[in-house]
């Protein structure tokens, strides 16, 4: 077992942390009161590589393996999980699964742009009437000739806006189930596709989280991604990789809102001294770093899991499940280290715990991951 960082994980940790400080932090309040989307960082992360870490060098990615990518994810979520969200589902849910695969011309016409964060994806399976329960998918798909015509409406589509290539589920032959659920490339200009409206959220405002609408859109049929039926083993495959994305970020949410808690404990003063050392405030300090620690190890496990091309299903819904606790006890502790100062936005501890709470929705709620993990020990 080596529990050592490899010289290019280092760097890019590096690389991400500095990232993170000179060009996320900067405006991430402002961006999280207005909704703003991060335009400017996300065009920036994509000239660092950020949008395509994993994807192989001959189609404009880096090449890099799983940890690397969750070490980048948990660095810029330390600072700002809107930007990171973005960087997830570029990265996990649309290149990853283009490149597994897309066809050579898919990968060419689609990937090549995507991996180099030129233009962003989004990942579409949630459904007004079907979240957790994936395979109740209303979105049809029916063949016509040489293409089909889709009609649906999808929900919460992280990026619903900001992106320009859509990955979407849809039923093709409802008879068959979930054997009869498909995925296909949607082009955001072709006609009949309409973006709704932003949804105003608790938490990553600077994401944006929109319904969209396809009425008779007429998709080719070489725009669908493998055979018909493999649209929801595709969804589930993706969501594995996925969820070590959203782990990670979950971790980073953490480790950002105790790193602040840590340097804030050492300054202020009550009753004389340093309010670190009040045994109160140390507990909270020791049970945090604990828990971060633990959570790491898991999203690392998953991530080299994946990595030597081993089943990573169960071990990724642990890192995410865990991972996103962590995040969510850590940061209410971050606003309490912090007192009333916790409470305003200056001190960013209340925008992280706010941020905190999607990563136990999205990506599979964590009954959901209790759900998975469960079929797992009990399979
Ligand atoms: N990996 C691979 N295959 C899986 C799988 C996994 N993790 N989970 C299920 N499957 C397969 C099953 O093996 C089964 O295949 P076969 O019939 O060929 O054996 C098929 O999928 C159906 O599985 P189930 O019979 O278990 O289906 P179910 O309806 O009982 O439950 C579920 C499936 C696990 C609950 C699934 O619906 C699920 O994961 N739901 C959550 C959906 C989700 O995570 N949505 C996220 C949307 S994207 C997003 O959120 C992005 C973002 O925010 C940024
Ligand atoms: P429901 O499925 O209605 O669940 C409601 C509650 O019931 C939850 O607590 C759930 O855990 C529980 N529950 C449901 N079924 C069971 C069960 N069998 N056992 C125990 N408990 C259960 N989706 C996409 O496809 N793409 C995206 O890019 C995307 N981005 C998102 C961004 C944001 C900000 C948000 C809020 C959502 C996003 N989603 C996206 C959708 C997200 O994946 C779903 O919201 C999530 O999967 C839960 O589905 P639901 O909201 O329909 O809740």
């Amino acid at each position: 077992m080596n529990f050592q960082l490899t010289e290019e994980q280092l760097a890019v940790r590096e690389a991400a942390r500095e990232f993170a400080q000179n060009e996320l932090l900067p405006g991430v309040i402002e961006r999280d009161s207005e909704a703003r989307f991060p335009w400017e960082q996300i065009k920036k992360m994509g000239e660092l590589g950020l949008m395509g870490m994993m994807v192989d060098p001959s189609y404009n990615g880096g090449g890099m393996d799983t940890i690397s990518y969750a070490i980048a994810m948990e660095e810029l979520s330390k600072v700002d999980a809107s930007a990171s969200v973005s960087m997830s589902v570029n990265n996990s849910l649309v290149c990853w699964g283009l490149e597994k695969y897309g066809t050579e011309a898919q990968k060419q016409k689609y990937l090549t742009r995507l991996a180099t964060g030129e233009v962003l994806g989004a990942f579409c399976l949630s459904e007004p009437e079907a979240g957790s329960d994936a395979t109740s998918q209303r979105t049809s798909a029916e063949l016509k000739g040489d293409h089909y015509i889709l009609n649906g409406t999808k929900n919460w589509i992280t990026n619903g806006s900001s992106a320009s290539i859509y990955l979407v589920i849809a039923q093709t032959d409802p008879s068959k189930g979930h054997k009869g659920i498909s995925v296909f490339i949607v082009e955001k200009e072709w006609e009949g596709f309409i973006v709704g409206k932003k949804e105003d959220k608790l938490g990553i405002r600077g994401s944006d989280t929109h319904s969209l609408m396809f009425n008779d859109v007429k998709v080719p049929v070489e725009n669908r991604i493998g055979e018909e039926g493999f649209g929801f083993t595709f969804a589930m495959e993706t969501l594995n990789g996925g969820r070590i994305g959203i782990a990670a970020q979950a971790l980073g949410i953490a480790a950002g809102a105790y790193e602040l808690s840590l340097a804030y404990s050492k300054e202020r003063k009550a009753f004389g001294k340093p309010i670190s050392q009040h045994q109160a405030i140390q507990f909270k300090l020791a049970d945090m770093a604990t828990q971060i620690e633990a959570a790491r190890l898991l999203v690392y496990k998953a991530a080299w899991l994946k990595d030597q091309g081993e089943d990573y299903a169960h071990a990724s819904a642990m890192a995410k499940l865990y991972a996103s606790e962590v995040a969510m006890n850590t940061t209410i502790e971050a606003v309490q280290i912090h007192g009333g100062y916790g409470y305003v936005k200056e001190y960013h501890v209340e925008r992280l715990m706010r941020d905190a709470k999607i990563t136990q929705i999205y990506e599979g709620t964590s009954e959901i991951q209790k759900i998975v993990i469960s079929r797992g020990v009990l399979k």
